[in-house]
């Protein structure tokens, strides 16, 4: 779908704002966080490149996320701009946390991406990478926590993670999150998580279960209230989590 002429405007204001010569005050952060539109960018289909809207990503942060503790290590896989990664540092009022994260890591492959991230989250370190690959870059012990709003379905991918072989993308990056942390957050296709009634479980996520020894919860409900704020798409979406203590146990060398 093409940018009103009111989008063009904001994104290339945002755009302005990461070209400037200075930081970014915490509304220009903002500023830019709302209005840049990845749609500029040719790859967005094809990389899955659809942005957490901002409400779901603070409600998210503020109730699931939990890094509340000083020193806490958090990484952002699939990072796109920063959007899930910088809710994290925001308290109830917008203002940025003075709570010192141990370390906010962003991963995300494509530069101009990371650019813009780089300025709207200089607190963050920002990996330029495949996020498949995270596991081989020796980033220190366990993180606390993995977060993603990762591409979902077939998307091209580099390498399959742990032991899981089928297609959807989104069960690589929890496989992969395994690998670094001791639990996860995500925001996934509602098809993709385990339903209460094992009778209604998709055929994908067992599998998903088995070949990987993660089992996804519902944590919440459908995200349907913020269907129609995702851009060009109204994805069916909600949130799950998995603590990886016992995977990390089996499947990764300590
Ligand atoms: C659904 S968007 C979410 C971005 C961000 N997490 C957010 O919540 O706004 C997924 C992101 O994954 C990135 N991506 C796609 N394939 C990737 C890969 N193999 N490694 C790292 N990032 C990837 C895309 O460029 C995009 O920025």
């Amino acid at each position: 779908m093409p940018l009103t002429r009111e989008q063009t405007r904001r994104h290339l204001t945002a755009m302005d704002l990461v070209d400037a010569d200075r930081p970014l005050t915490r509304t220009e952060r903002e500023f830019v966080l709302d209005h840049y539109q990845p749609s500029a960018s040719t790859s967005q289909a094809l990389d899955g490149a659809y942005f957490t809207p901002r409400s779901l990503a603070h409600q998210l942060a503020m109730h699931d996320i939990g890094c509340d503790r000083p020193g806490e290590r958090i990484i952002d896989l699939a990072a796109g701009i920063g959007r899930l990664a910088y809710e994290t540092l925001i308290d109830p009022d917008r203002e940025l946390k003075s709570m010192p994260l141990g370390e906010l890591v962003c991963v995300e492959k494509n530069p101009e991406y990371v650019r813009v991230g780089k300025r709207v989250l200089p607190e963050a370190t920002w990996i330029c990478d495949d996020v498949l690959a995270v596991p081989d870059l020796n980033l220190g012990g366990p993180f606390d926590v993995a977060i993603s709003n990762p591409p979902f379905g077939a998307i091209a991918r580099s390498r399959d993670a742990l032991s899981y072989r089928a297609r959807q993308f989104e069960y690589h990056v929890i496989a992969t999150a395994a690998r670094l942390a001791r639990r996860g957050v995500f925001i996934v296709p509602r098809r993709s998580v385990h339903e209460e009634n094992p009778a209604e479980r998709t055929a994908d996520c067992v599998r998903f279960t088995r070949e990987t020894g993660i089992e996804l919860e519902r944590w919440w409900g459908d995200a349907d209230d913020w269907r129609d704020q995702w851009g060009p798409v109204t994805p069916r979406v909600t949130v799950t989590a998995a603590d990886f203590r016992h995977v990390r146990r089996a499947a990764v060398p300590a």
